[in-house]
């Protein structure tokens, strides 16, 4: 007999399993389809939590090698075994992977073992296993974006899953894409003792970020030893023994010069991935940029069919697709879920981190909002001098009229962390004088926070 479900969701990463959980956790009968042998989807198996891993191994290696000395630390001989480093990165992996299961048995999800397409409304086939539901969410998430002229072998070209599976630390690595992937993994791989080269098609690095924190953050990282080509294109690569040779052209046109590199890592966005699932045969509508369209609920066009995560419109990011799965998974049990896109933090894991939740200032110019800017640098807080970690600022943007916070930047160490407390201002509706006049533990980063918010009115204390 055919099994039958309330909700079936179609993938098991942070917006699948969050949404199946959510939706047991609400009564509902819940079956979640994932092909891959484990759960936790691209970013619990191959994306941030194993480069997470690596960065925290990466950077603790840079820092016995080259930081300790500084605190009168002497440690002789420090050396890298990356076959260890590697075996504690699937460690961690393995226990959240695990972790996901455990949560699946404790809610009653059932998981699906296959590749799920979808049939019609209401159907779901499972490698010719029959299933009715009477919601399908698709969670599929995404992929890595494919290069013409530079072909994946995920050995010498790799994507970030090659690029957390080197079992050699290259001589020369190029990167190609400035963005959040390009950056952390290629700070992985310096650190570890590659030189690493970026090129990048626009003339700025991380295109989503505010501007000035963009070239201040690209200043520490070529201070770090990153180089940086801007304003170029890889237009091919060829794939010998001894490494790989790019053809590289300014993006505005130019002649052509050759770069050589031991492995290369295409780095240039991800795109929706939904193939296998049946969406043309039975008619659910993609948009322009081949994700699926959905309306402010997740619907799509078929009725009981909604997709979320990667696989729609927004930022590509976790913590997004889990809001919308719980969002989703509430309204199909009656209730009102709704996720705020004005304020999804982002963070980039390098060292010192990037943060950022809210508009930017390219953004408010743009769209014609007075503004008022707060900056604070860490040399001016006393936690981050005694951590050794003084570069970057806090800058937070402000209405010019209604003091509403609008938007916060920060690169700085722990960045990741403190953003938080900004993106829970906002969400309030928080203006920057509440956050001036919050009280903040001393010493601590956060510190930095309050100070910028008392700089939107020109009354920081500490500069
Ligand atoms: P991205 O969209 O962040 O950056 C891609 C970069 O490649 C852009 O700067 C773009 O201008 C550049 N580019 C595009 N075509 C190019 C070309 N032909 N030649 C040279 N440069 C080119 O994409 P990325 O880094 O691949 O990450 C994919 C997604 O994963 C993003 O949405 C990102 O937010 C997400 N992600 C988030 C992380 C986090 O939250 N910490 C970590 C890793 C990924």
């Amino acid at each position: 007999m055919t099994q039958s479900f309330d909700v079936i969701v179609i993938g098991a990463g942070p917006g699948g399993y969050v949404c199946a959980i959510r939706a047991a956790q609400l009564g509902m009968k819940v079956a979640c389809v994932e092909k891959r042998a484990t759960l936790g989807g691209t970013c619990l198996n191959v994306g941030c939590i194993p480069s997470k891993a690596l960065l925290q191994s990466s950077e603790n290696f840079e820092e016995a090698s080259h930081g300790f000395a500084e605190h009168g630390i002497v440690v002789g001989g420090v050396s890298l075994d990356l076959a260890r480093m590697q075996a504690r990165k699937q460690e961690v992996v393995g226990a959240n992977v695990k972790g996901v299961e455990f949560l699946f048995r404790k809610n009653k999800v059932t998981w699906i073992k296959g590749t799920g397409r979808i049939v019609a409304a209401g159907q779901v086939d499972v490698d010719g296993t029959a299933y009715t539901a009477k919601h399908i969410v698709i969670a599929t998430g995404s992929e890595s974006m494919p290069l013409p002229g530079v072909t994946v072998d995920e050995k010498r070209i790799v994507t970030s899953t090659g690029a957390l599976e080197l079992d050699a630390v290259p001589a020369h690595m190029v990167v190609i894409g400035a963005g959040v992937i390009g950056l952390e993994l290629g700070s992985v791989w310096r650190r570890l003792g590659a030189a690493v080269t970026v090129i990048e098609y626009l003339d700025r690095i991380v295109p989503t970020l505010d501007a000035e924190v963009a070239t201040a953050f690209q200043r520490i990282l070529a201070k770090q030893g990153m180089t940086f080509r801007l304003g170029a294109k890889v237009t091919g690569a060829v794939v010998a023994e001894d490494g790989v040779t790019l053809t590289v052209e300014p993006a505005k046109g130019g002649a052509a010069i050759e770069v050589k590199a031991d492995v290369v890592l295409l780095a240039i966005g991800r795109r929706p991935f939904t193939e296998g699932l049946g969406l043309e045969a039975v008619g659910v509508t993609l948009d322009e940029r081949r994700r699926i369209k959905t309306d402010a609920h997740f619907a799509t066009n078929i009725p009981g069919i909604y997709a979320i995560g990667d696989a729609i419109a927004g930022p590509m990011l976790a913590h997004k697709a889990e809001d919308e799965g719980v969002a989703l998974a509430e309204r199909l049990a009656g209730q009102a879920g709704h996720v705020n896109y004005g304020v999804i933090p982002s963070v980039v894991y390098t060292h010192p981190e990037v943060a950022a939740v809210g508009r930017t200032e390219e953004e408010l110019k743009a769209a014609g909002i007075a503004y008022a800017v707060g900056k604070f640098p860490f040399l001016a807080n006393g936690r981050a001098r005694a951590m050794g970690s003084p570069d970057g600022f806090v800058k937070l943007l402000a209405d010019k009229t209604t003091d509403r916070l609008l938007g916060a930047h920060i690169l700085g160490p722990d960045a990741g962390t403190l953003i938080a407390e900004l993106a829970l201002a906002m969400e309030f509706g928080a203006s920057a004088e509440d956050v001036a006049r919050t009280c903040h533990a001393h010493p601590s980063l956060n510190e930095a926070v309050k100070e910028a918010a008392l700089a939107v009115d020109g009354r920081a204390l500490h500069i």
